[in-house]
């Protein structure tokens, strides 16, 4: 069973469905997490062997002034699912972010290293995260991500395509340090992590680093290549002072993968593939291929 139907991990799980799972994916209308009753009834019916949390509470900046909204789907939501999943005894994938971390150490963080979200939703998502590990043990999995894009999406390369498109001039910041990931790359390793009976905290993106700005410049780049735009557009980097957000964001969030690798060494997901391939194979999709 998996929730947030219609969003990009959703979508792209269904893409990359192994053919030893059957799935139901539910819209927002068809389970809404933050509806205990109508959670348990959907689980009950479903009798599911495990649920994927593909759902959230997602806009970064509005949250700042919805607290109680981003709290009520990201923490609550999750608990409501993760106590129906206890009662029919199904697993559960928790997915979460690397806004749980502050980026005041430049290295890449693991599962166990300190949090210290700088926003309300880094703050819900990682409450989220406590409340299925305390409700589920041994049958949850957090998966951490980040900086995620596909090709139906709303996200940074479809509308970097879009404006450079139209304006042939880009300003794009180069002080927010991560790592750009495919939903289908996470995806698959979701699925992975399931057919391993992975528990506990996971991290997940491409592998590699960059700034929004290397990921603008590769944007531009491969999508030239691919004839998605007709011309080179001009790229500035600017300090992120130069577009000031409500919400706070680490200006570091890389995230150490090196024991989730371990643990699906001899599956599909392993080795991980560099975020400039998976750019290129969105951007192949979006041209049709
Ligand atoms: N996008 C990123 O860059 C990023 C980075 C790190 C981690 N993550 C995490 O990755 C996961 C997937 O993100 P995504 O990019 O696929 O998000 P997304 O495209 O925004 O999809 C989220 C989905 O959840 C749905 N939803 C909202 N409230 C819900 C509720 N009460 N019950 C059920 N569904 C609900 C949304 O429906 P509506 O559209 O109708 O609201 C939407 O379909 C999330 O856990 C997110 O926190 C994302």
């Amino acid at each position: 069973m998996i929730t947030g139907g219609g969003g990009q991990l959703s979508t792209a799980l269904e893409q990359t469905r192994p053919d030893w799972v059957e799935a139901s994916i539910l819209t927002i209308d068809q389970l809404d997490m933050t509806d205990s009753t109508m959670v348990e009834r959907v689980t009950q019916a479903n009798q599911p062997h495990a649920v994927i949390n593909a759902g959230a509470y997602t806009a970064v900046d509005a949250a700042e002034s919805d607290e109680e909204n981003a709290r009520l789907v990201n923490r609550d939501g999750a608990a409501n699912l993760a106590a129906s999943c206890a009662r029919v005894g199904a697993r559960m994938v928790q997915v979460s972010t690397d806004f749980v971390f502050d980026g005041s150490i430049r290295e890449p963080r693991g599962p166990r290293d300190t949090t210290n979200p700088l926003s309300v939703y880094g703050r819900t998502k990682l409450e989220g995260e406590e409340v299925v590990l305390d409700l589920l043990g041994d049958r949850a999995v957090v998966v951490r991500t980040a900086w995620l894009y596909s090709a139906g999406g709303a996200n940074f390369v479809n509308t970097m395509l879009r404006l450079m498109r139209e304006r042939g001039q880009v300003r794009v910041v180069n002080d927010q340090i991560g790592t750009p990931t495919w939903a289908n790359s996470l995806a698959g390793a979701i699925w992975c992590m399931l057919e391993r009976e992975l528990s506990g905290i996971h991290h997940w993106t491409d592998d590699g680093t960059a700034s929004w700005y290397d990921f603008a410049v590769a944007i531009a780049e491969i999508g030239k290549e691919k004839g998605l735009l007709d011309s080179m557009p001009g790229i500035d980097p600017v300090p992120s002072s130069e577009f000031p957000t409500p919400a706070r964001r680490p200006s570091y969030s890389v995230m150490d993968k090196q024991d989730t690798w371990k643990k699906l060494q001899g599956t599909q997901c392993v080795p991980c593939a560099h975020w400039r391939d998976n750019l290129s194979s969105m951007l192949e999709e979006l041209n049709g291929g």
